[in-house]
């Protein structure tokens, strides 16, 4: 028998539920926000990200997943170069930024995505190896008050998925230069330290001492926690721009907590950083993450354009949600006709109800009442609704709202307003 792949998972019904209601109100909200939606490919060159994320990070160390090309001469791989399955959204964005010359054409621009990425990690709870971002990307703007709408916006879409006690964390990396005097500052911190470390971060000390801040392991944390962090890594413009993204978000009430040790997996971040948790997750506690990147586009050969943006990671919003809260948002009527004259009827009841936009489906099944009902339940029916002699002959039935377990009589004609009126 064939198993999905490690890492990999099907998304069957009812939870299915919760991606077209992530997609829909997703779409809306971040619309609402001024952005525009574009389609990267799954597959990328893997040098973009390389370029992108930086050759010593984690992502593209050990984490991409290189496409094997079947029937392709040697001559032709090396050409093309190899490819990977994207393990990420933002450097595909900026590749389709740079390749289309959008700069022509927006001055400013704002989109998003909601796809599929791809990281070769060792699965547990919150961590898959295919799993989906719901992103957005701003270019062309370097205004703190950007970053704050990037933050008010993932807090906004969290709160309409359903998540609460979510923290917001927040740092600024500063340009490169402030950038630099950080990792020297953290070299010296960690110097005599060393040896303690785990392996990885012993390793990371000497190719890309911030990873090392960014590691799970629990000595490794331990020794981090130590650390005084002075504030004196961020230059004047860096330091101001810091200060109106903080400002920003007061005045628009987000609260937020500052971590000086937030950094980021990925390479192509500068100046402000953010990382949004949540407790119930366990030891991948991030819902998602952004930041700025203000030197990518040019770094990948496009013109010098600031840019912003944030990720999702949609499988931790499922995990973060209550599963009371994603059942609540069935809208199906269900039907169950007695006999063969009420089966005929709702047949007509069920097309009208489609007609008029309600998700609605009877019993083809031919169920004993109980078993229907119980067949209702476990479809996580809203509505239901049972037609007999009695309701044939009166022109009326008793809607049955399963979330509040009430009862309403309706005359037929009158059950499409009502279950509208319910579900809005
Ligand atoms: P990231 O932090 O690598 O950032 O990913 C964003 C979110 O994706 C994480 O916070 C997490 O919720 C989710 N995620 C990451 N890896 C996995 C995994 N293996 N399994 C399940 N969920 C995962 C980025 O990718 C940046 N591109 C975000 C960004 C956009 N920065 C600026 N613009």
């Amino acid at each position: 028998m064939f198993q999905s792949v490690r890492g990999t998972k099907d998304i069957l019904p009812p939870e299915i539920l919760f991606w077209q209601k992530i997609e829909e109100t997703g779409r809306k909200i971040i619309e609402n926000y001024g952005y525009k939606e574009l389609r990267t490919p799954i597959i990328e060159e893997e040098k973009l990200f390389i370029r992108s994320l930086g050759d010593t990070t984690e992502v593209v160390n050990k984490q991409m997943f290189l496409v094997k090309r079947l029937g392709c001469g040697e001559k032709e791989d090396q050409d093309e170069g190899s490819l990977v399955l994207r393990p990420e959204g933002t450097a595909a964005v900026a590749r389709a930024y740079i390749e289309n010359n959008l700069d022509k054409k927006y001055d400013f621009v704002k989109f998003y995505y909601f796809g599929a990425m791809f990281r070769a990690e060792r699965p547990q709870k919150g961590r898959l190896r295919q799993f989906h971002h719901l992103g957005v990307e701003a270019i062309g703007s370097d205004s703190p008050y950007l970053d704050v709408e990037l933050i008010s916006l993932a807090k906004r879409l969290l709160e309409a998925f359903g998540v609460d006690d979510f923290q917001i964390n927040l740092n600024s990396l500063g340009c490169q230069n402030d950038k630099n005097k950080f990792i020297l500052f953290i070299k010296d911190a960690l110097k005599g330290k060393i040896d303690n470390f785990c392996p990885d971060c012993q390793r990371r000390y000497q190719s890309n001492v911030l990873r090392i801040l960014d590691c799970k392991n629990k000595t490794c944390r331990q020794i981090l926690k130590d650390i005084v962090f002075s504030e004196g890594f961020l230059c004047p413009q860096c330091k101001q721009h810091f200060q109106q993204v903080e400002e920003g978000l007061k005045i628009l009430g987000i609260p937020y907590n500052l971590v000086p040790f937030l950094v980021r997996g990925l390479d192509y971040y500068t100046r402000t950083v953010f990382e949004i948790t949540h407790q119930g997750l366990g030891t991948q506690d991030a819902l998602g993450a952004g930041g700025r990147y203000d030197d990518l586009l040019k770094q990948l050969g496009g013109p010098s354009k600031p840019a912003a943006g944030f990720a999702l990671g949609i499988e931790r919003v499922l995990l973060a949600i209550k599963e009371e809260e994603i059942s609540k948002d069935s809208k199906l009527v269900y039907i169950i006709g007695l006999d063969a004259q009420a089966k005929k009827e709702a047949l007509k009841m069920l097309r009208d109800l489609r007609e008029s936009g309600l998700c609605a489906d009877m019993d083809y099944q031919d169920k004993s009442l109980r078993a229907a009902l119980r067949k209702a339940n476990s479809l996580n029916a809203r509505f239901v609704i049972i037609l007999g002699e009695a309701e044939l002959k009166n022109k009326k039935v008793k809607l049955k709202d399963m979330r509040n377990s009430t009862e309403i009589e309706l005359g037929f004609s009158e059950l499409a307003g009502e279950i509208k009126k319910r579900i809005c």
